[in-house]
């Protein structure tokens, strides 16, 4: 059995995304297993929540989790910049994003998220989405790629890995996770390839960026969910890595610049797990947590 994922930052998201009516619109806008959104539904008995998620079974999973609470709860499939971009509902109370894949993707996919197995080196969120990994991987230019990886996955050895996939595609296309989890292996220097982290993952990280638009559905969102938030109202987010934290950062800071105060950052360093929560939860310790507020009498956009 495929286990189920373990929220992250569950207790700092329920201390600081608290409803400001009973009657709350809550929106979760990276729903994955409902697992944040079942907290707020047994919260509080009043409250209605609406769960984003591009990736169908990660909807047919939470919906079967959510079902005790099926008056309350709805489910959008879609990318969430995209449905924020149109939102034609109330404006939500309170708004959390936590990025990123959840474990099902890694452990029962099968679509190449993990270098831990032999899967089709797919890693696509939307199940008929453009363009999957495998041909990033076996049509981009030595060049290109390598600038990916450095970009999206922040690996100083981005050169020697782009060389030695182009020299190993030649041999026969690389179709499956375990196969570049090799190859991206063996470009790396001997004595680098042991650190705290496989070798791979930086890699890996940065063809899921890739292949899912995720930096930019990022920025998107950033422009648009601020404005949808009722007043009151609070956005929060939990990125995995710096390269959204960083976004997230700035955007919450130029809320201020741009609205005049009227956006209050909660947070002005990044909530962080506790130690407890690392140990218990490994996948959780780059986890950071950045909160604002509508302080406005009325939304603003
Ligand atoms: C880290 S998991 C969420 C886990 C959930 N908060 C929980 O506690 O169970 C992230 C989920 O968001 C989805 N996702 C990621 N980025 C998305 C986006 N831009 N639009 C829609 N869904 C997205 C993924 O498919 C995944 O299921």
């Amino acid at each position: 059995m495929i286990p189920i994922h373990v929220s992250v930052m569950s207790d700092e998201v329920m201390e600081y995304l608290v409803p400001s009516r009973p009657d709350s619109l809550i929106g979760d806008g990276t729903l994955g297993e409902g697992g944040h959104s079942l907290r707020f539904l047994e919260s509080y008995p009043e409250c209605r929540v609406i769960g984003i998620d591009v990736d169908i079974t990660m909807g047919q999973r939470a919906a079967e989790r959510l079902s005790p609470w099926v008056n309350r709860f709805e489910l959008i499939t879609g990318w969430t910049d995209e449905v924020l971009a149109e939102w034609d509902k109330a404006p939500p109370d309170l708004v959390l994003m936590d990025l990123g894949v959840s474990t099902f993707h890694y452990d029962g996919s099968g679509r190449g998220f993990s270098f831990k197995s032999v899967e089709p080196l797919d890693m696509r969120l939307e199940r008929d989405g453009d363009g999957d990994a495998s041909e990033l991987v076996n049509t981009l230019r030595e060049e290109d790629l390598a600038d990916l990886i450095f970009t999206y996955g922040e690996e100083r050895f981005s050169r020697r890995i782009a060389r030695r996939i182009v020299e190993e595609r030649k041999q026969s296309p690389i179709n499956d996770s375990s196969r570049l989890a090799e190859i991206v292996a063996k470009a790396i220097p001997a004595q680098s390839r042991h650190g705290r982290i496989h070798a791979a993952t930086r890699t890996f990280q940065a063809l899921r960026i890739a292949v899912n638009g995720e930096l930019d559905r990022l920025s998107r969102l950033l422009d648009t969910a601020p404005g949808l938030l009722a007043p009151g109202g609070r956005l929060g987010i939990i990125s995995f890595h710096s390269l959204e934290d960083r976004l997230v950062k700035r955007a919450f800071r130029g809320l201020d610049v741009r609205f005049g105060g009227t956006y209050n950052v909660l947070t002005r360093k990044p909530l962080v797990p506790t130690e407890k929560e690392c140990r218990s939860n490994p996948p959780s310790r780059s986890a950071k947590f950045r909160v604002i507020e509508n302080m406005s009498s009325e939304a603003i956009l």
